[in-house]
C-alpha cells in the first residue's frame, strides 16, 4: 500500500476522532494542521485531508489548497465532518460546492470525497459559533412543524442540547478505497 499521511483540522473533536481513527487503521502518519509547521510531501504517496463544516466551508481546506502543486500526481483523499446528514442532497451538494470551490479542476477531477457525521454540544460552542449557529439554521425555525426533516430537527437540537452522530464505521469506505492504492 502507498505511504499515507492524514492531515486534519478540528475544532471541538470530532474530524480529530476520525483522522486518528483512519490513521490508525491505515498505519497512516498523522498530522493535526493547527499544530504542525508543514509536511514534507515527497515522503507519502497518499494524502487524507479532513476538516469540519463551518457555514458551508470545510475547516483547513485552505492547507489543500495552497499546497495543490505539491499534491499533483498524489491520491488526494478529502473527508468532511458535519451535523448534517450526507444522505441528504442538499448536504451533500453544500460539501461538494465548498470543495470545487477550493480545489483547482485538476484536483477535482482525482481526489475522492466523502463525509461523515460529528457531534455539536452547546454548551462548549464559543460564543461566536453559537451566533453563527443559530444564523445557519434560523431557516428551520420557520417551516411548519410537519415539514421539518429528521435533519432539520436534529439541526435545532443541537442548540439546545448535545447532538452526538460520530460513527468510526462509517469511514469504512474511505480505508477500503486507500487500501486499494498502490
Ligand atoms: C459555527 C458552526 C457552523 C457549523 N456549520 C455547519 C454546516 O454548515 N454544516 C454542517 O453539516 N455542520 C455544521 N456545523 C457542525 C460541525 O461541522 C460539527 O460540529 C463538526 O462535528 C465539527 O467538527 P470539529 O469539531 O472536528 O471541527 C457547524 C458548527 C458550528 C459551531
Amino acid at each position: 500500500m502507498a505511504k499515507t499521511a492524514v492531515l486534519y483540522q478540528s475544532k471541538y473533536g470530532s474530524t480529530k476522532l476520525y483522522a486518528q481513527h483512519i490513521a490508525s487503521i491505515l498505519d497512516a502518519d498523522l498530522f493535526d494542521l493547527a499544530l504542525s509547521k508543514g509536511l514534507d510531501f515527497e515522503k507519502y504517496d497518499t494524502i487524507v485531508f479532513g476538516g469540519g463544516m463551518y457555514a458551508g466551508q470545510i475547516n483547513g481546506i485552505k492547507f489543500v489548497k495552497s499546497n495543490a502543486d505539491k499534491l499533483s500526481g498524489k491520491n488526494l483523499v478529502i473527508f468532511t465532518v458535519g451535523i448534517g446528514d450526507p444522505a441528504v442532497a442538499s448536504n451533500a451538494s453544500v460539501v461538494l460546492k465548498a470543495v470545487n470551490k477550493a480545489l483547482s479542476k485538476d484536483l477535482m477531477k482525482t481526489m475522492h470525497i466523502y463525509s461523515f457525521r460529528g457531534t455539536l454540544d452547546p454548551s462548549k460552542l464559543k460564543f461566536m459559533h453559537r451566533m453563527i449557529m443559530k444564523m445557519v439554521i434560523s431557516s428551520l425555525s420557520k417551516k411548519k412543524e410537519e415539514e421539518l426533516t429528521d435533519d432539520d430537527r436534529a439541526m435545532l437540537q443541537s442548540l439546545v442540547s448535545k447532538v452526538d452522530f460520530t460513527n468510526t464505521a462509517a469511514t469504512l469506505p474511505l480505508i477500503e478505497y486507500v487500501s486499494t492504492l498502490k
